[in-house]
């Protein structure tokens, strides 16, 4: 199978927007405040921007390696490289999590369609007698509503994988994520000169270590996997569509920095309003964004407008990682079975609807299938993924694929320390230390 028939980026731009459309997504809006709210504050901060940087940036690079050197899906991809051995079953441990991440991703996300059609019709921000959270939690207790929105999101993350990742969608990329960002400066204003904004702050930044505890550095450690697309293949997959004259490191650089960025962002809009409106952020749980961002609009002038193009955005952020997700799926499906793009987009959707189904019933599921696929599954996918390309594939391989044909080798060593020791060594303690171990 030839690069070329698979098909590729227009470049490096087209692929660092591509994979920070991957990694920009609910993970940062959504998922990112409420696991700090949970996990100590500041002190899950700075856990998780570790994490980010020693663990998080040296894994994105690895799995950009692998997936460029084979032009292949993840599981095709350990099969050409480790030929007769065991490690395609890391593939196949991520394309498993494609399906378990994506089926209560397509709840979550659906929420946000449903917010974003009761914003244009003007009735979210109408001065409403029952409070957001009553108005969440007539959402979340509605099925039918709920499986509505999930299959519109589904169908449409569908219809994009299934017409192949063309220039529409590197395009809409391009315009819709710096639009993104430029909404959450405006709300940041709007949020640091709202009355809560002292000890939103505060709760928000400063470290509470004694409520972190090893389950707290496990979610802040599963976030950095989460929030990167990290440990199933994602980023594999991405990486092979990508040509050979760009460089990985400055481009790993880029998509760390700007979804780090954006999950910051998130916390310090979201933790002002939180103390602004009263609500009780360690209780908040899932709802937080959604219970709080409505409360906070229906104050601003021009409110429905705006809380259309917030839910909007943050859709558009939701749907171009739902593409990723199921992108892993559909590469393994049409490269290893040799199904069409079309044939395998639609079944692998259709079953993944169906599994989100359970997470749409009982929040109490979709918050379990939340805690497997990122606390155990992506960690433990990560881990072998580092300790493949550190202590498996020959040196040659890597040192030729780090620096790909651009010359640009910056950084090697600093990262074949952390791939070799520190991603995998902190991986394990977090993970056994959880499971009480030591
Ligand atoms: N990174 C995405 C987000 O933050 C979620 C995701 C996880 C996407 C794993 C692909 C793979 O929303």
């Amino acid at each position: 199978m030839s690069g070329d028939s698979r098909g590729s980026w227009s470049g490096q731009v087209g692929f660092v927007l591509a994979a920070a459309g991957s990694a920009i997504g609910l993970g940062n809006i959504w998922r990112f405040p409420f696991a700090t709210s949970q996990n100590g504050g500041g002190a899950f901060v700075l856990v998780y921007i570790a994490a980010v940087v020693l663990v998080g940036m040296p894994i994105l690079i690895s799995e950009v390696l692998i997936g460029r050197s084979t032009a292949r899906n993840p599981v095709g991809a350990f099969r050409a490289l480790a030929p007769g051995s065991a490690w395609p079953v890391v593939g196949m441990l991520g394309v498993v999590a494609g399906f378990v991440i994506l089926s209560y991703y397509a709840v979550v996300a659906g929420w946000a369609f449903h917010y974003l059609f009761a914003a244009a019709a003007g009735r979210l921000t109408a001065p409403t007698t029952e409070g957001a959270q009553r108005v969440f939690d007539s959402l979340t207790g509605d099925l039918g509503r709920q499986v509505f929105w999930e299959a519109v999101f589904m169908a449409t993350t569908i219809a994009v994988v299934a017409r192949g990742i063309e220039a529409g969608i590197e395009r809409a990329s391009k315009i819709l994520m710096p639009l993104l960002f430029a909404f959450l400066l405006v709300l940041l204003g709007y949020a640091l000169t709202s009355p809560g904004a002292g000890e939103g702050l505060a709760f928000f930044l400063t470290p509470r270590f004694g409520d972190l505890g090893w389950a707290g550095v496990l979610a802040a450690l599963g976030q950095a996997f989460f929030s990167l697309s990290l440990g199933m293949g994602a980023m594999i997959t991405y990486g092979s569509y990508l040509e050979q004259e760009h460089s990985v490191v400055k481009a790993a650089g880029l998509i760390v920095a700007m979804d780090t960025a954006i999950a910051i962002l998130a916390g310090l809009v979201i933790f002002p309003l939180v103390f602004t409106y009263g609500l009780d952020p360690s209780a908040a749980g899932p709802g937080l964004v959604f219970v709080i961002l409505p409360e906070a609009f229906i104050r601003m002038p021009a409110s429905s407008m705006l809380a259309t193009l917030f839910f909007a955005l943050l859709l558009f952020a939701a749907l171009t990682s739902a593409i990723s997700l199921l992108e892993v799926v559909v590469a393994y499906l049409v490269d290893q079975f040799g199904w069409t793009r079309a044939r395998a987009s639609w079944s692998a959707g259709i079953v993944i609807f169906a599994l989100g189904v359970p997470s749409a019933v009982s929040s109490g599921f979709l918050g379990w299938a939340d805690w497997i696929a990122s606390e155990v599954m992506l960690p433990i996918g990560g881990f072998l993924i580092a300790v493949f390309v550190a202590w498996v594939l020959p040196l040659s391989t890597v040192r030729s694929q780090y620096e790909g044909a651009s010359g640009v080798r910056g950084g090697f060593r600093a990262w074949r320390f952390c791939v070799r020791f520190v991603a995998p060594v902190a991986v394990a303690v977090i993970l056994l230390q959880k499971v009480g171990l030591f």
